[in-house]
């Protein structure tokens, strides 16, 4: 894979407009934008129209989780879209409906395992049994099992869930910083390199792009990083 089309540049920003100027900026230098919550309930879903029809991919980051024939009606909506990837979260009957519903389209469905942001403690408030990486392992056999087409998950825990993912499945990390950028509210970070390294096929960044002097440059650092590390 190019190492460009690897980078998902995440545009957080609060709406259309600033999504635009963001792209406009950043030009041929990006191929692969991800909307979450913020840009999707601020006209970020018929942005993400747009966006594909300028040839861009498109990631929605919408981490759906409801009864399956609402999640399957959803993925069937988001595949008409032309979106390349979508997130649910990582349970059996979510990853079953929306697997079906992508059939015959491009989309391609993301599993959420657990949120790096929960810990053992949330999860045993949450009435769970089992620690964050036991709950990652075994989500993450589940999803494959199901035929989900990839994990997002900390590069930290990217290495591990190689071995559990089929060859296919594509691991999606979050939590990058390049060395010298602010960690911002991550708490576990990883440097492109690394992160490639652990076994990662995208890097999702935000802030270290959008909150750059030059967010092209700093997009074409960590390409050429990313390119460096795949040798
Ligand atoms: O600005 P930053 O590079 O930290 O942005 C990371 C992006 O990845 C954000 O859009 C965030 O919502 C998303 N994300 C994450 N951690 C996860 C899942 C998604 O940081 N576990």
């Amino acid at each position: 894979m190019d190492a460009r089309e690897r980078l998902i540049v995440a545009l957080d920003v609060p709406s259309v407009s600033a999504a635009a100027a963001m792209v406009e900026k950043l030009g041929p230098a990006v191929s692969f934008y991800k909307i979450g919550y913020q840009l999707a309930f601020a006209g970020g879903l018929s942005f993400a129209d747009t966006l594909v029809r300028a040839d861009k991919k498109v990631f929605l980051d919408l981490k759906l989780h409801d009864i399956g024939n609402t999640v399957a009606k959803g993925v069937e909506c988001v595949a008409k879209l032309g979106a390349t990837f979508l997130t649910v979260h990582g349970y059996l009957q979510t990853m079953h409906a929306a697997v079906d519903a992508r059939k015959g389209s491009g989309l391609r469905i993301l599993a959420v395992t657990v949120l790096t942001s929960y810990d053992d403690a949330d999860l045993a408030a949450a009435g769970y049994d089992f620690t964050v990486p036991e709950l990652v392992a075994e989500r993450a056999a589940q999803a494959r099992d199901i035929g989900v087409d990839g994990l997002v998950c900390s590069a930290e825990e990217a290495a591990n869930l190689r071995t559990i993912a089929s060859a296919g499945m594509v691991l999606v990390t979050p939590g990058i910083r390049p060395a010298g950028a602010e960690k911002g509210d991550q708490k576990r970070i990883m440097t492109p390199a690394r992160a490639i390294a652990a076994g990662a096929d995208h890097l999702v960044v935000g802030r270290p792009i959008l909150e750059a002097p030059d967010p092209k440059a700093a997009v074409e650092a960590i390409v050429a990083e990313i390119a460096s590390a795949a040798r």
